[in-house]
């Protein structure tokens, strides 16, 4: 594949270096300041760090997620996947977010109703409850990790009661999805590349077995409506139908663990920082309105995927850049929820913001155009719930330690969020 031809500022911010990872907000801004694109070298593409393009191109259609359907990769030069990874781009062929129109079209919209606002609200019973047994099992210890025995279990059990697979079998679930998003990393090794392809086959099993079993008795969920969909027209084949459970699955939860992960570690380290403040804080959580901007404000702040990419479908300039058939380019949503052509004193944490009108716009935390997030009416309603759950329980919450950022920038999210307190709401 070659190099954008470069006429715009480089960039250089290498993605598995600590400094970078930690916090690449710094850097973000010297992007933004750099200019509209720039080309960063350590991936070799044009990439921007400003809101309004960072949107533009994600709604533009002269670019896509894929290019397959507009002209045959080998015409480009683009070498082949090499023959052991072959196995995990098949089944991505089946899956919405790799795929444009028509094929995108007709696959999204078999799955679009069961995620809009009005079917979603009606999990907030089952969430609330779901958030409460949890807090229950280590209420009484006085300390957690609240990323894996909180922020971890709450999306992967919502999504899989929606879905109809076992809840028990969530350590699985949550093994196969890990070893296959592991496939987005910067700079992948071939042992992450033999985990994904191991792990895409055996999750494949499972679903197909499960699909055989819920053939036999279906279920009032989210599979069952999908084999009904399968069997009665060609709206999807047999591929695409375990494609779509496993990405509803893994996407189902991967963002939203790290969303709630990063969210509470905002709240704590403000209730250190800025006791005066967080009373009122508390005050804003205690409504539904209130909890709604709070959620909002640390899926601006602190989102947990920064990163996506665009193929040039067609030649065309952008902001004085040519873009040929084939080339990338980086839209950096992290980056442009930090625009302060946007968003006034980006850096604050300020849920007033989504308080006042005329509100600002929404972040990009779940992108924007054809591809946005399926999803967000499920994470932004978790999010909603699960943080002000936690705060009621346990006022005294505070982090045990300063919890850091894992080693993929593709997920920017949480190793662990040790905490403790004394005393809870039910014992007080
Ligand atoms: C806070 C949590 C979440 C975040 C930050 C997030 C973010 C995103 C983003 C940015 C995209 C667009 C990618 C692109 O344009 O290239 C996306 C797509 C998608 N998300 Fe989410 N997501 C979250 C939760 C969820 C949940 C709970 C589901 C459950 C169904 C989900 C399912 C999907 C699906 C299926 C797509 C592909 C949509 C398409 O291609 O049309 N996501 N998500």
């Amino acid at each position: 594949m070659s190099e954008t031809p470069v006429s715009i500022a480089r960039v250089t911010f290498d993605p598995s270096d600590p400094a970078f990872f930690q916090s690449p907000y710094a850097a973000y801004d010297q992007m933004r300041q750099a200019g509209r694109l720039v080309h960063w070298t350590n991936y070799g593409f044009a990439a921007t760090a400003h809101y309004d393009l960072v949107s533009a191109l994600l709604r533009d259609r002269r670019f896509g997620r894929d290019i397959s359907h507009v002209i045959n990769p080998a015409e480009l030069g683009w070498p082949e996947p090499a023959d052991h990874v072959k196995p995990f781009y098949a089944f991505e062929k089946g899956s919405m977010l790799e795929r444009e129109p028509p094929v995108h079209t007709r696959l999204r919209g078999l799955v679009n109703r069961a995620f809009v606002s009005r079917a979603i609200d009606q999990l907030q019973p089952r969430i609330e409850r779901l958030c409460e047994d949890l807090i229950d099992g280590f209420i009484e210890a006085g300390e957690a990790d609240l990323l894996a025995q909180y922020a971890t279990p709450i999306p992967v059990i919502v999504i899989a009661e929606l879905l109809g697979l076992p809840p028990d079998d969530a350590p699985l679930l949550l093994d196969w999805s890990h070893r296959m998003v592991a496939m987005y990393q910067f700079n992948r090794s071939r042992a992450v590349e033999d985990s994904a392809v191991a792990a895409t086959r055996d999750f494949s099993d499972y679903v197909r077995q499960f699909i055989a079993e819920r053939r036999r008795r279906p279920a009032d969920d989210l599979i069952s409506s999908l084999i009904a969909a399968r069997d009665s027209g060609d709206r999807l084949n047999d591929d695409e139908l375990v494609t779509t459970i496993i990405l509803l699955m893994n996407a189902g939860h991967e963002a939203t663990v790290h969303a709630i992960g990063n969210g509470l570690k905002i709240l704590l380290e403000q209730r250190q920082s800025e006791p005066a403040h967080w009373l009122r804080l508390l005050d804003v959580m205690a409504t539904e309105e209130g909890a709604a901007a709070i959620a909002e404000e640390t899926l601006r702040l602190d989102p947990p995927l920064h990163l996506f990419t665009r193929y040039a479908l067609e030649p065309c300039d952008i902001e004085g850049q040519s873009f040929r058939i084939g080339d990338k380019v980086g839209l950096l949503l992290g980056a442009a929820n930090r625009d302060p052509a946007i968003y006034a004193r980006p850096e604050e944490f300020d849920p007033d913001r989504f308080l006042t009108r005329p509100a600002p716009p929404q972040p990009m935390s779940f992108g924007a155009g054809i591809h946005f997030c399926v999803g967000a009416p499920l994470a932004r309603l978790e999010l909603r719930l699960a943080l002000p759950a936690l705060f009621r329980r346990l006022p005294h919450l505070r982090l045990s330690t300063q919890p850091v950022f894992g080693d993929t920038f593709h997920f920017h999210g949480l190793t662990a969020l040790p905490c403790k307190w004394t005393g809870s709401r039910d014992g007080d």
